[in-house]
């Protein structure tokens, strides 16, 4: 089988390390990463992994080129959001009418994106509770065990998905389907919204959140709104009380650096857009008021069209 990894963070390289840990005759993956220079550094010097589950290295294959890859059996994008519809227009070519196309992302709109480009049918959506931090290229720390689940926006069960199932399981990567996708991955959105955007703002780790008047109220106040705007759209969430699920999340990873966070110290591009962007425009299509999500959004896009002005920048 011919998996392609697209996008080589730490959720990419974590799964490519597992899934290379696997390698035989039939599995052959590949990592696609749009610098040419950390491919090559990549495939010459592999993934190292650290953490929960002990040290481990895996050799991968690795390419900014998308033509050294042969058609895809499987596909798993794990780009930022802001770069699927790039991303997915360079692998076009590896994909068949066979191909499923997973995506891990965060944030709500990568199938549809990914579905408008290449047809909804081979579009799989993933959640995954893996927690995975980058160190720098090709070395990453496993940070949080836990489940991914997949499904397809209309709720069918394809064989592509079994198939994805098992290799992952047998992968090490505790893996199951659901028939309600949609769910699961608003009720990750509800947690980021409530954690990432706070976080990035405050410079603050996850548990620190909870410590301060001013950020609970914050946090409480996204969150309310998110709920809202998912009970109007008639999602399903997970949780009988999900400002309690974000608070517990706070707790769990209490000393976690959240991924928005980790984006801002790197002066990067934040998927602001995909997590509490949406529901700031769900919220006004739908005439629900989200004043905190607003505020956190603005902030953050402030954060991210400055770091050369801010303070301290240049020190
Ligand atoms: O994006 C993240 O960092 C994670 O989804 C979470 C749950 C907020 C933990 O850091």
């Amino acid at each position: 089988m011919k998996i392609v990894i697209v996008g080589p963070g730490a959720m990419g390289c974590l799964f490519a390390a597992f899934l290379s840990r696997q390698r035989s005759r039939e599995h052959e993956v590949w990592l696609l990463d749009k610098d040419a220079s950390r491919a090559a550094k990549l495939g010459r010097q592999g993934i190292d992994v650290e953490g929960i589950a002990g040290s481990w290295h895996a050799d991968v294959r690795s390419t900014a080129d998308p033509r050294d890859i042969p058609a895809a059996d499987l596909v798993v994008v794990c780009v930022k959001s802001y770069d699927t519809k790039n991303a997915i227009a360079c692998i076009k070519p590896l994909i068949t009418e066979d191909t499923a196309v997973l995506t891990l992302q965060n944030g709500i709109g990568n199938i549809e994106i990914i579905g408008e480009a290449i047809g909804p049918d081979q579009v799989i959506g993933g959640v995954t509770s893996l927690g995975a931090t980058w160190l720098e290229v090709g070395r990453i720390r496993f940070a949080g065990k836990g489940e991914t689940i997949i499904g397809r926006i209309d709720g069918k069960t394809s064989v592509q998905m079994r198939m994805i199932r098992e290799l992952f399981n047998k992968a090490g990567l505790e893996t199951r389907i659901s028939q309600d996708i949609k769910g699961f991955l608003w009720s990750k959105l509800v947690v980021n919204t409530g954690i990432n955007a706070l976080t990035a703002v405050t410079r603050l780790p996850n548990g620190s959140l909870l410590e301060y008047e001013g950020s609970r109220r914050i946090l409480r106040e996204s969150v309310t709104e998110a709920v809202k705007v998912a009970k109007r759209k008639r999602i399903k969430l997970l949780y009988d009380d999900p400002l309690a699920k974000v608070e517990s999340v706070c707790e769990a990873t209490a000393t976690n650096v959240s991924s928005m966070l980790q984006d801002v110290l790197r002066r990067k591009r934040t998927e602001i857009d995909f997590i509490n962007g949406v529901i700031v425009r769900f919220g006004q299509e739908l005439g629900i008021s989200v004043p905190a999500n607003a505020m956190l959004v603005s902030l953050v896009k402030v954060i991210e069209s400055s770091y050369e002005k801010a303070v301290g920048a240049h020190q």
